[in-house]
């Protein structure tokens, strides 16, 4: 058996597995290091009361036969689907029909899973620096060419950087699909709906398609989109991923939803149009289970008005120690950006080698970041904090990095 032969050019391992393997030999080596971490955006809060006592209602149902669930449907249970709509979008002027939704257990495993309705030599386009996924799961595919000094040779970087003020520009030449993701990990920055246009008008007029991760839309408090589709022309050219990781603390729990609309459509052979919303659900039904209905009941807590207000109790929790990390991070004479409408603190690295940073905060502050080169080229010379880790913890990390 001939192994695919793109995993051999992929660099190293998972960025998230490569940290927590260093974490991890640090620790080792020096087991009394009480290690701080703001590396991996994992929330800390516990989960809302409201979305608990959904759970067990859900759990109990199981008890009996006459209420018990077998499979669920393949694209979510309907109650779900609805209180997302009603929520998300149509509360927002956005209308979506209910087969635009589709359930799944995270915005990881869709935003990586996309990749699969493009053709194999789809030409790719990401924000750099960006959420590693959208890259490696191209990578994997055969889009990306090689792998060489930090870039792929066949993808197409759009530069985010302090000199741009974080605002990327569509491509120069032609792309098949764009990854956007706002509020921005890593940088934590966003972008206006003037500034989200330049993509929209792009895709328009080059038969592209946005993929546009929306997981961190809970922490805007700016008027600035909470999604890709409060932008004129976006529901013919774009898919939109979200999760209830960061909006109700559902890392643990794994729910999330994307939306395919109709309207957004790829060419088949000979030029034939074809729905990305049919080969989606295509490619569900073969793949996939749905995801548990006590954790689909759960996430529709989140929308009843208790269990919203529960659930941005967490997020404003999370908003004031994004707020802390700015502005300690400022008085100590760091270039700090993001982190306002974000869980995500971008930092300019005093040295220009992000892993040597990241390497001596966790060996002389035993705090955890996010090394900048890990999003990309662009990244390099960058440091991510996350605003994810408890009060205490977080205020006690921004002590060890004045101190350091
Ligand atoms: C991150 O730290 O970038 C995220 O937690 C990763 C994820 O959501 O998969």
């Amino acid at each position: 058996m001939n192994v695919n032969p793109n995993f051999e050019k992929l660099p190293g391992s998972y960025l998230f597995a490569e940290i927590a393997r260093r974490v991890k030999e640090f620790q080792a080596a020096d087991p009394a290091a009480d290690i701080l971490k703001l590396g991996i955006g994992d929330v800390t809060r516990p989960l809302a009361p409201a979305v608990v006592d959904a759970m067990k209602r859900a759990a109990d149902e199981m008890l009996s036969a006459g209420t018990m669930r077998g499979y669920g449907p393949d694209f979510g249970y309907d109650f779900l689907v609805n209180a997302i709509i009603a929520h998300d979008y149509t509360a927002r002027g956005v209308e979506l029909e209910f087969d635009e939704v589709f359930i799944s257990d995270g915005a990881k495993t869709d935003s990586s899973a996309i990749q699969e309705l493009f053709s194999s030599d789809a030409k790719i386009a990401v924000t750099d620096p960006v959420y590693p996924v959208y890259v490696d799961s191209n990578a994997m595919a055969g889009r990306l060419g090689e792998y060489k000094d930090g870039r792929w040779t066949n993808l197409t970087y759009l530069p985010c950087n302090a000199e741009n003020n974080f605002v990327p520009e569509p491509p120069r030449g032609h792309v098949d699909v764009i990854y956007l993701c706002y509020p921005n990990n890593p940088t934590g920055t966003t972008l206006t709906k003037e500034q989200l246009k330049p993509f929209v008008d792009y895709a328009h007029r080059e038969g592209a398609v946005i993929v546009y991760d929306a997981a961190y839309k809970a922490f805007i408090r700016s008027d600035v989109p909470r999604s890709i589709y409060e932008i004129d022309g976006a529901k013919d050219v774009a898919i939109e991923c979200n999760s209830f990781s960061k909006t109700a603390g559902f890392t643990g729990m794994r729910c999330a939803y994307s939306v395919l609309p109709h309207a957004v459509k790829g060419r088949g052979g000979n030029g034939r149009p074809m729905e990305l919303n049919a080969m989606w659900k295509r490619r569900m039904g073969t793949r996939f289970n749905g995801v548990s209905f006590p954790v689909q009941r759960a996430a529709a807590a989140v929308f009843t008005p208790e269990g919203w207000a529960q659930c941005m109790e967490a997020v404003e929790y999370y908003l004031r120690n994004a707020t802390m990390i700015r502005s300690e991070l400022l008085a100590m004479g760091y270039t700090v950006f993001g982190g306002i409408d974000a869980p995500y603190v971008w930092l300019k690295t005093p040295t220009a080698d992000s892993w040597a940073f990241f390497d001596e905060l966790l060996r002389k502050a035993h705090v955890v970041g996010t090394p900048g080169a890990g999003f990309g080229p662009s990244g390099e010379g960058y440091l991510r904090l996350t605003a994810f880790n408890t009060n205490e913890k977080t205020r006690e990390a921004l002590q060890r990095i004045k101190e350091l």
